[in-house]
């Protein structure tokens, strides 16, 4: 039996359909989630369990009986690294036969990315524990360049903390193909760490040029240093709000723009398509499939 944690996001559900094309019998599939009713019909005939990061008891019920166990990274900002190891301490009790993980490019003591530490974290902890595993490393994902091609176009400016250093994005859909291939692929990939990333290391100079094409307007990369970037993201989201989410959005933005700077998410390599045998998709073409709403951009 095969499980995905996390079944109702955007990765797990992708990741779901794609397994369920591998699967003879749809009962061998596992969504487990907070929100059990999000997936009820996500994949007929899987079986849906609930299960919460913040509640172990929860997770080693509904681990129980898995061959394998897709654990997706949490969205929660604070607690993480906890959550991920009780998720692992989960499936060991329950007796998952392999865990995989899905973490990201370079994490470690060296990466600025204030997500690092928590995917660093929960792979010393899966390292550490008894489980047969395997880590997917994605790189960041090319999705969310469409909500970073929008404000650019409005403005002209694609202002960036990111020097000259390149980042592989990676679409989402690709994660999930590589996803749905380490699950039904067995023991193969046990013991494995994979790092997945796009067909190309973009820098914010080629970045602006595929904003500027995919929205037919003139975008401008304007690089300014961290405190500065800082500054004028806090001002754009200071308005009316102190929502604490915000504000880690904001620290989160510029610490990605370090961590690229200093080549932390550049590597290319060509391990999702050698694991999928589907090409990795281009920044280009994931603009492309919003080229409508991105050329309807108002400037501000
Ligand atoms: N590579 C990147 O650029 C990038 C960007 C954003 C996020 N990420 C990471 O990749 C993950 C998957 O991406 P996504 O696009 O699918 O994110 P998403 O759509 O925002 O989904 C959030 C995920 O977090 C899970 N989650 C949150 N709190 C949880 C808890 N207490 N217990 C168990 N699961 C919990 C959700 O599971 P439920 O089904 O229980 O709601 C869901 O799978 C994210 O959660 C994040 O860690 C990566």
């Amino acid at each position: 039996m095969i499980g995905i944690s996390g079944a109702s996001g955007n990765l797990g559900r992708l990741t779901a359909r794609g397994i369920a094309e591998h699967l003879g019998d749809p009962s061998d599939l596992v969504l487990t989630t907070r929100q059990p009713d999000a997936v009820a019909d996500l994949v007929p005939g899987a079986q849906v369990r609930f299960s919460d990061f913040d509640d172990s008891s929860s997770m080693t019920e509904a681990f129980e009986g898995l061959d394998s166990l897709l654990l997706i990274s949490s969205s929660t900002v604070e607690g993480r690294s906890e959550q991920h190891a009780a998720a692992i301490d989960a499936a060991v009790a329950a007796g998952v036969g392999h865990v995989i993980y899905t973490s990201m490019l370079s994490p470690g003591p060296t990466n600025p990315a204030l997500i690092s530490e928590s995917h660093w974290a929960t792979e010393e902890h899966l390292r550490a524990s008894d489980v047969e595993h395997t880590i997917l490393r994605f790189s960041l994902y090319s999705d969310f360049q469409v909500f970073e091609a929008m404000d650019a176009l409005a403005t002209g400016r694609f202002v960036h903390n990111r020097g000259t250093g390149g980042c592989s994005y990676i679409a989402r859909e690709d994660c999930a193909r590589v996803a749905a291939a380490v699950l039904s692929g067995g023991a193969s990939h046990r013991g494995k760490t994979y790092e997945l990333t796009g067909p190309e290391s973009l820098d914010a100079v080629a970045l602006a040029a595929l904003y500027s094409e995919a929205g037919g307007r003139e975008v401008e990369a304007v690089a300014v240093d961290d405190d500065e970037f800082l500054r004028l993201l806090g001002a754009e989201n200071a308005a009316g709000n102190d929502d604490g989410h915000v504000q880690y959005g904001v620290a989160l933005t510029v610490s990605l723009g370090r961590a690229i700077r200093e080549g932390h998410f550049s590597a290319v390599t060509t391990s999702a398509e050698e694991l999928t045998g589907a090409a990795p998709r281009t920044v280009a073409s994931v603009l492309g499939d919003s080229a409508e709403m991105l050329r309807a951009v108002e400037p501000s």
